[in-house]
C-alpha cells in the first residue's frame, strides 16, 4: 500500500526524495453515544483501517495536498500566510484548520509540505474520517517540525479546529480515540477529565461488525448542534433551579430524577433524559465487559439505540432498520448505531460463526426496507495515528 502511495506521490508532486509516510485509524464508538459534549464518558476504540499520509516537507511556505479520494479536486495549494476557511478547497480545510490552530498555538511551523492523503474509512459514514485526516496532520507538523507537543494537546487542536474553523461544535471523543487508540483496546475515557483507561476488548468467539447505511447525512452537522444546543439549555433551566453543574455528565440517573421536573420542554427533557442515561450506561457497560460479559454489554448497546432512537432522536429509518434487522439474527449480541447518527454506520458484536448469515440477512432485509445497499466491515482494533 504505502509503496504504491509513494509512487502516485512522486507522479504527482514531481519529487522521489525524504519523502515519508504517517498512518491515522478511523474510531467506532462502542457506547457513550453523544455523552462526549455533556462531559459524561464514552467507549471508542481506533480501528485498522483509516488515512495514510506521503509528505515531503517544502522550502517554501506552500501547501499543496491531494487526495486520492477526491481526485477530481486535484492538487489544492494554499500558503502559511493566508489560512482561512475556503469552500472551494473543500476537504484540504480540515489540515488547513489543524495547521491554522498550531500557529495560534504558538507553534512554529517555518516551511510547507507536499502531502498525498488517501483514506480506506467511508467518508462521512461516522467512522471519523475528519477527526482521522486532522489528527494524521497534527502528527505529520510533530514529526516534520519536531514540536514539543504530546498526543493529548494534539487531540485537543484538532478539536479546537474542528469546532472553530469547520464549525462543528464536535466534543472530543472521535479525535481522542484516533490518537490515543491502542491495538485491541477500547478507551473508556471521562471527557469532562480527559481521564482514561484503556480496557481490552476480548471478545473470544466474536466479532465486531460495522454496517454503513450508505445513507448521504444531509443536514446532520445543524442537526447535532441543534442536539447540543438542547443538552445546554436543560443545564441552564437546572442550575437556574438551585442544580449546580457544568454538564449533563455530572448527573447520576437517581439525581437526575429527582430534578428533571423543572425541565418543562418535552423535548428538552427527552435530550437530557438521553445524555445522563447513556452517560450511565457508557459506565455500567464497561465493568461487564471487564469481567468478560459480553451479553450483558451486548444488551447495554440495544438499550442504548432505544434511547438514541427514542429520547435523543438521531436515528432516522436506515439506522433503525439495519439495528433492527442486527437484533432479528441469532448470532447477534448487541447492535446500535455508531458516531453523531442520521445516517452512518451501525455497530455490532456477532458471533463468528454467524458473520456471514449476518451479512446476507441484514444486507437484503436493509435493502428491502430502504432501497439501499449497505456496506459490511469487520472490525479490528488497532493503534492510533503514527508515523510509519
Ligand atoms: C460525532 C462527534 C463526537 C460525538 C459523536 C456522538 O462523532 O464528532 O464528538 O459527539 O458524534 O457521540
Amino acid at each position: 500500500m504505502i509503496i504504491k502511495l509513494t509512487e502516485h506521490f512522486k507522479e504527482i508532486f514531481k519529487q522521489d526524495d525524504n519523502i515519508e509516510s504517517f498512518f491515522s485509524p478511523g474510531r467506532v464508538n462502542l457506547i457513550g453515544e453523544h455523552t462526549d459534549y455533556n462531559g459524561g464518558f464514552v467507549f471508542p476504540c481506533a480501528l485498522d483501517f483509516g488515512t495514510y499520509a506521503i509528505v515531503r516537507q517544502r522550502e517554501d511556505k506552500n501547501f499543496r495536498m491531494y487526495s486520492e479520494n477526491f481526485e477530481d479536486l486535484g492538487i489544492i495549494e494554499f500558503n502559511l500566510d493566508n489560512l482561512v476557511y475556503d469552500k472551494k478547497d473543500d476537504w484540504a480545510n480540515y489540515p488547513k484548520g489543524v495547521i491554522k490552530t498550531f500557529l495560534d498555538k504558538g507553534f512554529k511551523v517555518p516551511n510547507g509540505f507536499d502531502v498525498l492523503f488517501f483514506g480506506n474509512i467511508p467518508n462521512g459514514a461516522g467512522l471519523s474520517s475528519s477527526a482521522s485526516i486532522e489528527v494524521l496532520t497534527a502528527v505529520i507538523l510533530k514529526s516534520l517540525f519536531n514540536l514539543d507537543i504530546d498526543m493529548v494537546e494534539m487531540v485537543k487542536y484538532c478539536q479546537i479546529a474542528e469546532n472553530k474553523f469547520i464549525g462543528v461544535n464536535s466534543g472530543i471523543m472521535d479525535q481522542f480515540a484516533v490518537g490515543m487508540g491502542k491495538k485491541d483496546n477500547a478507551i473508556l475515557l471521562d471527557c469532562n477529565t480527559l481521564n482514561f483507561t484503556y480496557v481490552p476488548v476480548k471478545l473470544k468467539d466474536m466479532s465486531i461488525v460495522i454496517a454503513n447505511t450508505n445513507k448521504k447525512r444531509g443536514l446532520a452537522d445543524s442537526k447535532y448542534n441543534e442536539r447540543r444546543s438542547s443538552c445546554e439549555e436543560a443545564v441552564a433551566v437546572l442550575n437556574k433551579n438551585g442544580v449546580n453543574i457544568k454538564y449533563l455528565g455530572e448527573l447520576t440517573v437517581e439525581e437526575f430524577n429527582k430534578v428533571k421536573h423543572f425541565i418543562k420542554d418535552e423535548e428538552q427533557l427527552k435530550r437530557a433524559t438521553h445524555a445522563v442515561t447513556e452517560n450511565e450506561r457508557a459506565k455500567v457497560a464497561v465493568e461487564f465487559l471487564k469481567k468478560d460479559d459480553i451479553k450483558t454489554f451486548g444488551e447495554l448497546m440495544n438499550k442504548s439505540h432505544i434511547s438514541l432512537r427514542d429520547d435523543y432522536e438521531v436515528t432516522g429509518l436506515e439506522l433503525d432498520s439495519l439495528v433492527e434487522a442486527a437484533w432479528e439474527e441469532v448470532g447477534t449480541v448487541g447492535a446500535r448505531m455508531t458516531g453523531a447518527g442520521f445516517g452512518g454506520c451501525t455497530v455490532s458484536i456477532v458471533k463468528n460463526s454467524e458473520v456471514d448469515n449476518f451479512i446476507k440477512n441484514v444486507g437484503k432485509k436493509y435493502k428491502e426496507k430502504t432501497g439501499l445497499e449497505a456496506s459490511f466491515y469487520i472490525a479490528n482494533i488497532g493503534d492510533g495515528a503514527r508515523k510509519l
